[in-house]
């Protein structure tokens, strides 16, 4: 089988590609990504000389180099985006073209190459806030209801995956997973920059009252869960992806966190909260795990210490990142 993975140098990507070429290794597989700000071919370095796994520097916004690529290949897996909330409030525009109009630009190759399935990745922020102290979940049957530009351009990629399947029969399935954690997580979110931040002697921003509630899902769960999806998975579905995580709030997590690198609580510093924050997230997974039999399997506690070890060990790996362009970005966000 000859997949399409688009993103694949991002977090999520790069280890669904190092999963994939273990799990499989007599699959091909061509990686498109435009090498934003958070692409970083480093995270592919063990795969690049595989004669199974192929890089394409290109814009999913390109329809000739998309077309072109598709020509050949069954399965697109579709992780491309620009993807954090607080820099689609800063500017919106590349969330409106990158998570718009190249996932309409890849539907349109897909549907003319004939692909056997495309698989889109969505989030569970797409579906609005839930309130705290309830023990309300967002299923398979939540309506939209997206807060942020970040979640309003993903949810517009989903519905038009959707009509494309319903209007031409695109065999394509849909899921929404929540927060992902793990190796190679870019240090502009919550966990690998609390993480980094504390390794370097600096203290950890926390939004608001910190009273957020995330579901955290490791990385590798959710690679395993596409997987599954890709082979099992019913056309037209939308399946949801979520970790093991009972509601644990942001001051939970960096607690955990300090502990774990032996810090004092003062290295919390409250900040400005960020608009629209979304309270709390928490997905219920029932469906994927009675239709597919996928659960999560990697308990919080113990992989954010694997985590945390990973960030101690690959310290050159993040320092570029923080060293870089992204700097510009830290002193505007948290000025
Ligand atoms: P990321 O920001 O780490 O990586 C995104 C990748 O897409 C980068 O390699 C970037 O270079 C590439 N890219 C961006 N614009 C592109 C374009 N126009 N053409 C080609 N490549 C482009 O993101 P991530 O955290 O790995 O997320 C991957 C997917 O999973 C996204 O669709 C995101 O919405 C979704 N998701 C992420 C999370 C999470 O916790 N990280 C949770 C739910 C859903
Ligand atoms: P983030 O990793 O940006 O993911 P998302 O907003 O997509 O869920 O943020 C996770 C939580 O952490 C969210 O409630 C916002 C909060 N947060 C902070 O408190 N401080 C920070 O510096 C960042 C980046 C996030």
């Amino acid at each position: 089988m000859k997949l399409l993975v688009t993103g694949g140098a991002g977090f999520i990507g790069s280890n669904f590609i190092l999963y994939w070429l273990k799990k499989h290794p007599n699959d091909k597989i061509v990686n498109l990504d435009k090498l934003t700000y958070a692409g970083n071919l480093e995270n592919l370095k063990s795969v690049e000389k595989n004669p199974n796994y192929e890089f394409i520097h290109g814009d999913i916004c390109n329809p000739q180099l998309v077309n072109q690529i598709t020509s050949n290949i069954d399965v697109i897996v579709h992780f491309a985006a620009e993807s954090h909330v607080d820099r689609s409030i800063l500017d919106a525009a590349p969330f409106i073209k990158t998570n718009i109009e190249g996932t309409y630009v890849l539907l349109e190759a897909a549907l003319k190459n004939k692909v056997s399935r495309f698989h889109h990745v969505s989030t569970d922020e797409v579906f609005g806030a839930l309130p705290l102290n309830s023990k309300v979940k967002f299923t398979e049957k939540t309506a939209y209801n997206p807060r942020s530009p970040y979640a309003a351009s993903k949810a517009a990629s989903d519905h038009l995956v959707r009509a494309y399947q319903i209007t031409y029969n695109l065999p394509s399935t849909i899921s929404n997973c929540s927060n992902n954690f793990g190796p190679f997580h870019f240090p502009e979110k919550f966990i690998p920059l609390a993480i980094t931040n504390l390794i370097e002697g600096k203290k950890v921003p926390v939004y608001g009252d910190g009273l957020y509630v995330r579901d955290w899902l490791y990385v590798e769960d959710h690679c395993r869960a596409i997987d599954l999806i890709l082979q099992k998975g019913n056309i037209g579905e939308t399946y949801f992806i979520g970790g093991l995580t009972d509601d644990i709030n942001n001051i939970e997590v960096i607690k955990k966190i300090l502990r774990l690198l032996n810090k004092e609580e003062s290295n919390i510093e409250y900040v400005k909260d960020r608009p629209g924050h979304d309270r709390r997230y928490s997905i219920d997974w029932n469906k994927i795990n009675k239709e597919l039999g996928w659960k999560p399997e990697h308990d919080f506690d113990e992989y954010l210490k694997m985590t945390i070890d990973w960030f101690i060990k690959n310290q050159d790996w993040w320092k570029r990142i923080k060293t870089g362009k992204y700097l510009d970005y830290y002193k505007k966000q948290y000025a």
